[in-house]
């Protein structure tokens, strides 16, 4: 009895173990493009689990999340050619191939406290619209609802299309079960300085070469006005447009002391 129990725990303690493993191991440079990078999830890139099933025939990286036809298409009036209908939400699909995630989600909040008036306001909460469209692409593999290696659909060639159950790590895990209220809020309309002094103006402020204004999506704070899917141009570790060393990306946005050379 002791003996199957010691027995269990060291199977439950191994399977834990193999769950944890399975993430990215390897090493990017940054800004040297998406091969190598977390997010080239072919075989050969270590740690990820995320074999395309069957094995896809040319080994592309672009397949996961793009293909050259038959990709979604916007839900919307005069939506025409063949490939799936995206859910409404989806008003921003870039030849989009990756199963999309049908979750609902909460919205950034700070609580019943929070000044409702003023500079101090949230602007965040004020002028939040809802979850933007290319936020929703990276969720569609984030949220841990959509399998990482379950892409294409059947009006394709069998060859761009994968079914499998590769979840991703919950390390890499946003908007778990559908909530995003305590992380940095996204898919509300950027107001400068008029409506608080210390949120700069995003024409001025700069990542690098980009403005940030450039990397608004219809005027909108999103993933991607943080984060480099592609890892090019970018400056920062974790796909960052720039990195947080000394919180240098907070405070390109937020005027709340001098950027560290
Ligand atoms: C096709 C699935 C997929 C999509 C779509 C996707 N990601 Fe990822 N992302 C991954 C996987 C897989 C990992 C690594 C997880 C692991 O190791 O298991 C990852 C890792 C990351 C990391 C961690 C980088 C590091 O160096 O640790 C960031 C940041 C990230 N993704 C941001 C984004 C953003 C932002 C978007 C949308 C613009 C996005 N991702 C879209 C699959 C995806
Ligand atoms: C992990 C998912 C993922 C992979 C893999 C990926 N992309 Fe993307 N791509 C995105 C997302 C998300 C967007 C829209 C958001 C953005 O641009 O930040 C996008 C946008 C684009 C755009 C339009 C905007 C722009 O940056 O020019 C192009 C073109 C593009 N991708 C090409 C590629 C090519 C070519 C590959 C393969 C070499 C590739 N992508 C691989 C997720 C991915
Ligand atoms: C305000 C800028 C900002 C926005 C917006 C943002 N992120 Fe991040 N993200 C960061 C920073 C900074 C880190 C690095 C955190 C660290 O090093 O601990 C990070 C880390 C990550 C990681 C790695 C895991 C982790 O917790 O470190 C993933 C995955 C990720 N972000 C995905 C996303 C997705 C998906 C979205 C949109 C839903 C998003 N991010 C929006 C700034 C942002
Ligand atoms: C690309 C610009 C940008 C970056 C980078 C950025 N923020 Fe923000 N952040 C904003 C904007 C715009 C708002 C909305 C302003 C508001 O709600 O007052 C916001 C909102 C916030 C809020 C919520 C304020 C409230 O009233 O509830 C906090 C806290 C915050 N950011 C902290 C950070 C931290 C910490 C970092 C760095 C990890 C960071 N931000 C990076 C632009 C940015």
């Amino acid at each position: 009895m002791k003996k199957s129990f010691i027995l269990l725990f060291c199977v439950t303690l191994v399977l834990l173990l193999a769950s944890a493993a399975m993430a990215f191991t390897g090493s990017y440079t940054e800004g040297t493009g998406i091969n190598g990078s977390v997010h080239d999830l072919r075989p050969s890139n270590p740690g990820l689990n995320y074999d395309a099933n069957p094995a896809d025939y040319k080994t592309r990286i672009c397949i996961y999340c793009h293909a050259p036809h038959h990709a979604y298409r916007p839900n919307t009036a005069g939506a025409n050619g063949t490939g799936p209908l995206a859910p409404a939400d989806y008003t921003y699909l870039p030849l989009w191939n990756h199963k999309v995630t049908g979750q609902a989600f909460i919205p950034y909040y700070n609580g019943p406290d929070a000044p409702q008036s003023g500079p101090k306001a949230s602007q965040a909460i004020v002028n939040f619209d809802k979850i933007g469209a290319v936020s929703l692409l990276c969720l569609s593999c984030h949220d841990g609802t959509v399998a990482v290696n379950e892409y294409g659909n059947a009006t394709q060639d069998a060859r761009s299309q994968s079914s499998g159950g590769g979840m991703i790590a919950d390390q890499y895990k946003i908007g778990k079960d559908g909530n995003l209220s305590n992380h940095h809020p996204i898919g509300f309309s950027w107001v400068a300085a008029a409506e608080d002094p210390e949120i700069a103006d995003p024409s001025v402020a700069a990542f690098g070469s980009l403005m940030v204004a450039d990397v608004l999506y219809n005027g909108k704070m999103e993933c991607s006005t943080c984060h480099n899917v592609h890892n090019k141009n970018n400056t920062g570790e974790k796909l960052l447009h720039i990195s947080d060393a000394n919180s240098n990306l907070c405070l390109t946005c937020h005027l709340k002391g001098t950027i560290t050379p």
